[in-house]
């Protein structure tokens, strides 16, 4: 079966699947997603992934309908129909199908959606000479670590990074960097790395957690801390992380070279390191 569908119990070719326009995810945004990537087969950090949706459900308070073994039986399931050894995995919870109105509805029930597509590798120019970048203002709410389906401000921002020739924007708040439109930052400064911590302003991601242990445990040092804007222009290396980019280089911060050449030696070594941790070599 080509890129494959689960709605509501069922799956189905991608193309056939569709939801209500009741639902209060078309209509509100009134859901929660996780995105998972795949490597020969297996889910990359699964129980991460499942515990911040069910982090985020709460946080939205939709009541958490799956426990994580069948949320697991149904993604199996997924991959199993699909046979994509590289793919995305796509999981979306909404609060469900009700008339529209603001209040929620007294029973809700909750439409998951997920859809699984193949996935190819980063074009190799992107991954061998480093994306642009360009900032932009953070004009998002004041609950970033919630997967929430609301993402109009990173839509914004993302294509005004592309209408400005770049590939992603790095959002700033209050003169802070907060984090990609769907990515985490980090800068190298010597030999260390630096991030901004955890906090309601950005996404806990799995890759970030991943490629901080990776640094950690290769003796790489790990500051997180709050990084001003003018730090971004004076590291000697950046880079963009997330699912599906995995450790991406930065060449360009709004139109100025980033440290002595991109991608750069620290980059380099941490992009094989996760390559080496997704399939299981390390
Ligand atoms: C806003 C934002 N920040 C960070 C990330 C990276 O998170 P992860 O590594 O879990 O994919 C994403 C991923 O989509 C994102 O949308």
């Amino acid at each position: 079966m080509p890129n494959i569908a689960y709605v509501n119990g069922r799956f189905l070719p991608l193309e056939e699947a569709t939801v209500s326009i009741e639902d209060r995810g078309f209509q509100f945004g009134d859901g929660v997603y996780e995105v998972i990537r795949v490597y020969g087969g297996l889910p990359f950090r699964l129980p991460e992934h499942l515990s911040r949706l069910v982090q985020s459900m709460q946080a939205v308070s939709i009541s958490p309908f799956l426990d994580h073994e069948k949320w697991d039986a149904i993604i199996r399931e997924g991959l199993q129909r699909s046979t994509y050894l590289e793919c995305k995995v796509y999981i979306q919870v909404t609060r469900g199908v009700a008339p529209r109105d603001h209040l929620f509805p007294e029973v809700s029930n909750p439409t998951l959606v997920m859809t699984f597509r193949e996935m190819a590798d980063l074009p190799r120019h992107l991954v061998e000479q480093g994306v642009a970048v360009v900032t932009r203002p953070d004009l998002r709410w004041a609950r970033c670590s919630i997967k929430s389906l609301n993402l109009l401000p990173n839509l914004l921002a993302k294509q005004e990074a592309n209408q400005a020739g770049a590939f992603e924007a790095i959002l700033i708040k209050d003169g802070l960097v907060t984090e990609g439109t769907s990515s985490n930052v980090v800068l190298v400064k010597g030999s260390a790395l630096l991030t901004p911590p955890l906090s309601d302003q950005l996404l806990a991601g799995v890759t970030r957690q991943a490629v901080l242990e990776l640094a950690k445990s290769n003796g790489i040092g790990v500051e997180e801390r709050a990084v001003r804007e003018e730090e971004l222009g004076q590291a000697d290396e950046l880079f963009l992380i997330g699912t599906t980019i995995e450790v991406l280089s930065i060449s360009t911060l709004n139109g100025k070279s980033v440290g002595i050449k991109a991608p750069g030696e620290m980059t380099i070594r941490l992009r094989e390191k996760f390559h080496d941790l997704v399939y299981r070599k390390l």
